[in-house]
């Protein structure tokens, strides 16, 4: 098993391609019980207020996967996180941490002065995430995802 400084030695963070999205898919369907669809990745691609990154790790010479993927909503200074999700089997190594400090310096170097996110109430990984970076829990949007609540959580920059 690696460590967590092995798989993010050689990382990289760089915008989602089209190319990405067979990939980004496979983590997608293991990640959500509503993952997106390919058309709802293609139209973030299009769409001028949308931010997507990947991380791509180097798990062994000569071979890259992605690791994580993110996409949000900027808008007037405000940013929403819509989607951010880590292949399972990397999960636990920091993965989320790096694609999210990347994000937050970008939001700051591009004047963004809040970002949100919805959550659902029982992700305790994600909330615990988001908590870390002080992400505080604002309030909840009842039955956000038809079967469960969601907490929207705010980070001030
Ligand atoms: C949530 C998710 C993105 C975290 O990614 P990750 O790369 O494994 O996270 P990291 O390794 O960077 O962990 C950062 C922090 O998250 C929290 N965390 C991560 N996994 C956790 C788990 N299984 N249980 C509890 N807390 C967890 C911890 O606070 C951790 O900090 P620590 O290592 O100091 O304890 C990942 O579990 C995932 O893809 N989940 C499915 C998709 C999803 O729920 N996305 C969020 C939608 S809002």
């Amino acid at each position: 098993m690696q460590s967590r400084d092995n798989i993010l030695s050689g990382h990289s963070v760089q915008p989602m391609e089209a190319g990405d999205l067979d990939e980004i898919l496979e983590i997608e369907q293991a990640s959500f019980p509503r993952p997106w669809t390919r058309a709802m990745f293609e139209g973030e691609l299009g769409n001028p207020v949308s931010v997507s990154y990947t991380l791509k790790v180097r798990p062994e010479e000569g071979k890259e996967e992605i690791g994580g993927y993110v996409v949000l909503w900027v808008v007037h200074g405000e940013a929403h996180i819509l989607n951010i999700a880590v292949n399972p089997k990397y999960r636990g190594k920091g993965i989320a941490t790096r694609l999210l400090v990347v994000m937050l310096e970008l939001m700051r170097r591009n004047l963004v002065y809040e970002v949100f996110l919805e959550v659902r109430v029982s992700n305790t990984a994600a909330r615990n995430l988001y908590g870390k970076f002080g992400f505080r829990e604002s309030f909840v949007r009842k039955k956000y995802y038809g079967d469960e609540d969601a907490i929207v959580m705010v980070l001030d920059l």
